[in-house]
């Protein structure tokens, strides 16, 4: 008979997915098994507890849907989201920064440069982004996958009152790799707090709710890694305390006006200088 005490009991637990047929897939459970073990020993884990943990996990399963993933948020607000992507960055290229829940596959193929304006609210801006390889030389063959919130801070999936595909697009770069974006301000906007994610651990933690103004890109090129990352807005009062840690400091643009009366007249601003985020996103070879 196998006598399981303190002694084995992780051992056996890990032991006992030495079957699964993919190995990869077998040391991660084994190495999961371990370490979740190793934090029950070291806090020496109660029933009361371990059954609070568990409830907690079918509230987080409970209010997920194919609209929505808690499972996701619970990732992101651990840090593991923004582990994996740290994880995932190449150090000579432009670091990754999460995905999050609003990017939707299919957003219309503009031509460059594109204007997202539309009906929208909100301050008028260029985004002016280059993309090049890790030796800076420009790569022409890129494309781009964009979308942001709106003045409201709501995405077009989230908010009825916003045209379909509001403020995302696809396109490709120039020949010299770069491409323009007329668009508005991104602003801050809060992590979902009706559930128990927010309600049950990130509230009681007296930590914020807020995300910093970003636009989302996916920059991808033949040959290179895609990059999924973002662009803050170096003025945004949350950069520094942002709910899901994407920050980083390489991801932080600036707006400068620029003088440019016709890009003004173009996107309709008043005036001759129009605000512009430059930046140079940096693609690792695959
Ligand atoms: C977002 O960037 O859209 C986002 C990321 C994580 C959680 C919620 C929203
Ligand atoms: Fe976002």
């Amino acid at each position: 008979m196998r006598d399981i005490g303190l002694s084995n009991i992780t051992a056996a637990a890990a032991q006992s997915f030495q079957g699964l047929p993919d190995a990869r897939q077998r040391d991660l459970i084994q190495a999961f098994v371990r370490s979740l073990h190793q934090c029950a020993r070291e806090m020496q884990l109660t029933h009361a507890e371990w059954r609070a943990a568990l409830g907690f996990l079918h509230k987080v399963g409970d209010i997920s849907s194919e609209r929505r993933s808690e499972f996701s948020l619970l990732s992101d607000v651990l840090g593991l989201s923004s582990l994996v992507d740290l994880l995932a960055s190449d150090a000579s290229a432009t670091p990754g920064s999460v995905l999050g829940p609003f990017h939707a596959v299919g957003s219309p193929w503009l031509s460059n440069p594109a204007n997202l304006i539309g009906a929208n609210e909100g301050q008028r801006v260029l985004l002016r982004a280059s993309v090049c390889d890790s030796a800076g030389r420009a790569l022409p063959t890129a494309s781009i996958d964009f979308w942001q919130n709106a003045a409201n801070g709501l995405y077009w999936q989230v908010d009825p009152g916003q045209p379909q595909d509001n403020l995302r697009c696809r396109l490709k770069v120039s020949d010299e790799g770069r491409f323009e974006i007329a668009t508005i301000r991104a602003v801050p906007y809060q992590i979902p707090t009706d559930g128990p994610v927010w309600l049950d651990l990130v509230q009681p933690a007296g930590r914020s709710a807020w995300r910093p103004a970003h636009f989302h890109v996916i920059v991808s090129a033949p040959g290179y890694r895609t990059l999924v990352t973002e662009l803050f807005d170096a003025e945004d009062p949350y950069l520094d305390s942002d709910a899901v840690f994407g920050v980083r400091e390489a991801l932080v643009g600036r707006y400068q006006d620029v003088i440019d009366p016709q890009a003004c007249e173009r996107i309709g601003v008043p005036g001759n200088t129009v605000p512009v985020m430059s930046v140079q996103i940096r693609l690792a070879a695959a």
